[in-house]
């Protein structure tokens, strides 16, 4: 990467990753030189919230003063981007940063531009930019995160200066595991999502008259997370599975089995992660552990007898 006193971007890809980066690189000394998007509506967009006045439909107008090109397209789009730009002749890439921002993909996405003396990386923020919400909305979100990146020793220390930039930090994934990785950031984010609309559903059906469930459940979820924050998953356990109450847990099924019954297999899972996180706290004997096991097997093979 060239060094300047401050990073000049240009971003390829104006949608919630491009704009979220970008923003931040401004409001820490950076500069955008030049937005490219597929519509000149996104790419004008961005344009004002980046203060930047190159903005184009063309990689053509990407300036030769760029020191890092950070491609925030689709990953469906990056190879192809990447092809294009190696395709500019009269571009020289040496000494410039080529990244992108997919989480699936390694640096072997941008080797069209190695080829052309680029320093390329991958530079996966580990953070959720939801479509949903305005970018300056998720700009505070992204500030102090993690991006998980890998490239040459050359390619790392580029994506090491540019967290720096971000206020962030990076985390070199071995590329094999890459798609590994990327699935435990979907675990992180959108797991989680997904079992606060389960505890919404179960929510609907208490009979209740309160209709907001986050507000009823907020303080639960969010001490949760600080006590774990705090210590760890395994010490921040409580509830009836890590006192190996195997009676309360079986009444609980039955619940769910009566009212939400195709909740089953995915109380089945998570109660069996639950056991496990159990045994790691040491707070389930040997019995318990292995009574709460066929309680469990029973509901994940229906013809098996519920134990009494
Ligand atoms: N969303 C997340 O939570 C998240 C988190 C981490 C990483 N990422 C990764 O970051 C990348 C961007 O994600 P995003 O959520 O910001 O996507 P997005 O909101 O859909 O934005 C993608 C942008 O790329 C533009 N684009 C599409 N094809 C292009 C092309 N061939 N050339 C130039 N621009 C093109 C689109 O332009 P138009 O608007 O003009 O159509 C759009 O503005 C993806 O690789 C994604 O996997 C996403």
């Amino acid at each position: 990467m060239k060094t300047r006193r401050s990073l000049r971007i240009a971003i390829i890809g104006a949608g919630s990753v491009g704009n979220t980066l970008g923003r931040l690189s401004l409001e820490n000394g950076g500069k955008v030189v030049c937005v490219v998007s597929r519509t000149e509506r996104s790419a004008h967009a961005a344009g004002r919230f980046l203060r930047c006045r190159t903005v184009s439909t063309d990689l053509h107008a990407i300036p030769r003063t760029a020191d890092v090109l950070l491609i925030a397209t689709p990953h469906s789009a990056v190879e192809e981007v990447a092809r294009a730009l190696a395709q500019i002749e009269e571009y020289d890439y040496s000494g410039v940063a080529v990244c992108h921002t997919s989480g699936m993909l390694t640096a072997e996405a941008l080797d069209p531009l190695a080829r052309r003396g680029g320093t390329v990386f991958s530079f996966h923020p580990l953070q959720t930019f939801p479509r949903d919400f305005p970018p300056r909305a998720i700009v505070p979100t992204a500030k102090g995160i993690t991006y998980g990146v890998d490239g040459s020793s050359a390619g790392l220390r580029a994506a090491r200066r540019l967290a720096r930039v971000l206020q962030g930090r990076v985390l070199e994934i071995p590329v094999e595991r890459r798609a590994l990785y990327h699935a435990t950031c979907v675990v992180a984010s959108n797991h989680l999502t997904a079992l606060i609309s389960v505890v919404e559903s179960l929510h609907k059906l208490l009979g209740t008259k309160e209709e907001d469930f986050y507000r009823v459940f907020k303080p639960i979820v969010m001490a949760t997370l600080r006590n774990i924050e705090r210590t760890s998953a395994a010490r921040a356990l409580s509830g009836p599975v890590a006192r190996g109450g195997v009676e309360t847990v079986a009444r609980h099924f039955e619940a769910v089995a009566r009212y939400a019954p195709d909740m089953i297999p995915y109380f089945v899972q998570m109660s069996k992660e639950t056991v496990r996180l159990a045994e790691a706290k040491g707070s389930i004997s040997a019995a318990q552990r292995e009574a709460m096991a066929a309680l469990l097997h029973a509901y994940e093979n229906p013809t098996t007898q519920v134990p009494q």
